[in-house]
């Protein structure tokens, strides 16, 4: 998949509406992770380089089409300067009528940053006139939000009905990064993918997607107790999604046949309470009965998946093994994340709990050749869709 590079852009003195992805994680008015804002950096540097005038739009929450304090860009806005090394001047509105005089009178390494597009119903209905009300002070179009891709908004896809659009750097190296990994002929096998977290519902598509093409497929988290309950174990009082099992079944049949090994925890961390100083044992899973509850793989299952990375070319992470925030629940998904880190294979990890967790266990990114930006977008492209916001750039 080839898309149209910003490095082919005419930027001169252009005016350069950048769609980035700023929706980070904010606990108490705090931003607590800041890699969607570190990887703009190439993208803003390479257009001040080439003297564009930058003007940032996003979204940030779910603020349902209204204006709402707290949903406000302003507070991303310190961070986005010091972070990028820019002066940003923020705007409290993303189609208002002073942009294009703003815009001329932007200093030496100054953008623009223009309050939430989501503060409009218009942008999730992808509104046409809207959609043009945000493109008019611009010439150019540039999408950086790889991690918004997956939504067909005004400010992803509508916009480039009326803006020449070009790819940004971050759009790009996703792309190039992720393509590969659902190509046969490009696949370094053995190719391993690690699925975990808590609804099977969400990695089903990503799941089917690489039976067939993964040579083992390794589940954990919330989301394996229902193949444990479609192999017959019981829960005890674990989460689990039965109206699912007739799809983990379906899965694991599939599986078989096309030969791609799904594993499914051997054992298990069970506890009766969820709570920081619950008492937990680690059990094989024929054990699990009664009011327990499975929150983590166990020691056994953290080294069989372990070994399996290592013997890895590729290995595809999303999601953790357990209840990862919670010390007692903690030990499967810190000592396999650490394993990843340290494999020889290429590994291509993402999603917010993912990098939440190895951002908790102090794991370096950079240990990871590839750390996606993109949660449901990395899904949905792993999927094997051709995501809305990226189909405008393609050459
Ligand atoms: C994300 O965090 O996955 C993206 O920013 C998209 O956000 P959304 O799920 O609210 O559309």
């Amino acid at each position: 998949m080839k898309v149209k590079s910003l490095k082919q852009a005419k930027l001169l003195d252009k005016k350069v509406l950048v769609r980035a992805d700023l929706n980070v994680p904010i606990k108490n008015k705090k931003i607590t992770d800041l890699t969607r804002i570190k990887e703009l950096k190439p993208t803003i540097d390479f257009l001040l380089k080439n003297k564009a005038r930058i003007a940032i739009c996003s979204h940030l929450g779910r603020p349902d089409g209204k204006p709402n304090k707290e949903f406000s860009l302003k507070q991303v806005a310190n961070a986005l300067a010091k972070t990028l090394k820019v002066k940003v001047k923020f705007v409290p509105d993303c189609k208002s009528a002073n942009i294009p005089k703003l815009l001329e009178k932007l200093e030496h390494k100054q953008i623009l940053l223009l309050e939430n597009t989501r503060f409009y119903a218009e942008e999730e209905n992808n509104d046409k006139s809207f959609s043009e009300q945000l493109a008019a002070p611009f010439d150019l179009y540039v999408n950086d939000a790889f991690g918004t891709a997956h939504r067909a908004h005004a400010s992803t896809e509508g916009v480039t009905h009326f803006l020449k659009s070009y790819s940004g750097l971050l759009m790009e190296s996703e792309i190039k990064a992720m393509a590969p990994l659902l190509d046969s002929k490009k696949l370094k096998k053995p190719l391993t993918v690690i699925v975990g977290g808590a609804k099977i519902d969400t990695k089903i598509g990503v799941i089917k997607q690489f039976i067939g093409l993964a040579d083992y497929i390794l589940v954990g988290g919330a989301l394996a107790n229902t193949f444990l309950l479609a192999e017959g174990f019981n829960t005890g009082k674990s989460l689990v999604e039965e109206e699912k099992i007739d799809i983990a079944q379906e899965i694991l049949l599939l599986a078989e046949k096309k030969k791609t090994k799904i594993l499914i925890p051997g054992d298990v961390i069970v506890a009766d309470k969820i709570e920081e100083k619950a008492a937990t044992i680690d059990i094989p899973v024929e054990d699990v009965l009664g009011k327990m509850m499975i929150l983590d793989i166990g020691r056994l299952t953290a080294r069989e998946y372990s070994s399996v990375v290592h013997k890895s070319k590729t290995v595809i992470l999303n999601g953790p093994m357990g209840l990862y925030e919670m010390e007692p629940f903690a030990s499967g998904t810190k000592y396999l994340f650490k394993e990843i880190a340290k494999a020889k294979a290429t590994t291509v990890i993402g999603g917010g709990d993912t990098i939440d967790a190895i951002n908790k266990f102090k794991i370096s990114p950079k240990k990871f050749n590839h750390v996606s930006t993109g949660g449901g977008a990395m899904i949905e492209f792993l999927e094997g869709r051709i995501l809305p916001g990226i189909v405008p750039l393609i050459k």
